[in-house]
């Protein structure tokens, strides 16, 4: 591949104009999450434990795009990947994870677009989590200078569906289109990922990440197994805590 082609794709990558619209569907989400935290009066528990986020590096965009065999530039980046803005959610138990979708699923101005329930089907791997990408409507991007002075932020870091995602309907579409061309600071949907999961999964996560970016490593198969192993166990621990509580509130 042209060297130059390369430099130009990371330069704009991780240019503050290509960033802003991500950075300001992070703000959004993360507010919605941080508002549902301290307002939900519905659990014995705090439904959130942890919210991180952040903004996929340009080199780590490049390599994806390599991967699926994608041209190297800032409008296949946008089109093709839908993590370019990704969200952590953190729970305790394995309700609050489905609590938490269902929440961020009523929110008229977060459009689903895709999900995988990896807590349901897991990776071959053993890997555990919900994912969410939304679409996030009525954005608007704050003034050119604020673009430029605040670079990136680099931040920290079954039963309950309420449903697939339905596609916009011709009118929907076109109120879209009315309310985009009525404001021109307004962005047109911004896409994000939300992983939601429990603790235990986070945790296996975060081993089995030290897994996979380890260049050289010995013995990948006793560990590969080893995983898997331990991701059955801690699914067997996260139900049977489920249950506990739920023995707690019969009580
Ligand atoms: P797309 O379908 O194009 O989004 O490809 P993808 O590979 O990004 O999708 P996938 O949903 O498989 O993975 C999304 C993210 O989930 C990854 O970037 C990781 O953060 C996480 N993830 C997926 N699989 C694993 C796994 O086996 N182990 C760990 N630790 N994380 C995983
Ligand atoms: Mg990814």
């Amino acid at each position: 591949m042209k060297k130059k082609t390369k430099r130009l794709f990371l330069e704009e990558m991780a240019s503050p104009q290509f960033v802003a619209p991500y950075q300001a569907a992070i703000d959004k989400v993360t507010g919605i999450l941080e508002e549902y935290k301290i307002s939900v009066k519905d659990a014995d528990h705090q439904r959130i434990e942890m919210i991180t986020s952040r903004i996929k590096t340009p080199q780590s965009a490049m390599e994806k795009l390599k991967r699926k065999g994608r041209e190297l530039t800032a409008e296949t980046a946008r089109r093709h990947l839908n993590d370019l803005a990704g969200i952590r959610v953190i729970c305790c138990y394995y309700e609050d994870v489905y609590q938490v979708a269902n929440m961020l699923l009523s929110r008229p101005e977060l459009t689903l677009i895709k999900q995988k329930d990896f807590i349901c089907s897991p990776k071959s791997s053993g890997y555990r989590s919900l994912h969410l990408i939304f679409e996030v409507e009525g954005l608007t991007l704050p003034a050119e200078e604020e673009i430029w002075q605040g670079m990136p932020k680099e931040s920290t870091a079954e039963e309950n569906w309420q449903g697939m995602p339905k596609e916009p309907t011709a009118e929907e579409t076109q109120e879209k289109e009315e309310m985009q061309a009525g404001d021109p600071a307004l962005l047109p949907g911004v896409r994000i990922e939300v992983q939601i999961r429990t603790l235990t999964m986070d945790a296996w996560a975060r081993l089995d990440h030290e897994l996979r970016y380890k260049k050289e490593i010995g013995e990948v198969g006793k560990i590969v197994k080893a995983l898997r192993k331990c991701s059955d166990s801690i699914a067997e621990v996260d139900d049977k805590m489920q249950e506990i509580l739920e023995w707690i509130r019969e009580t």
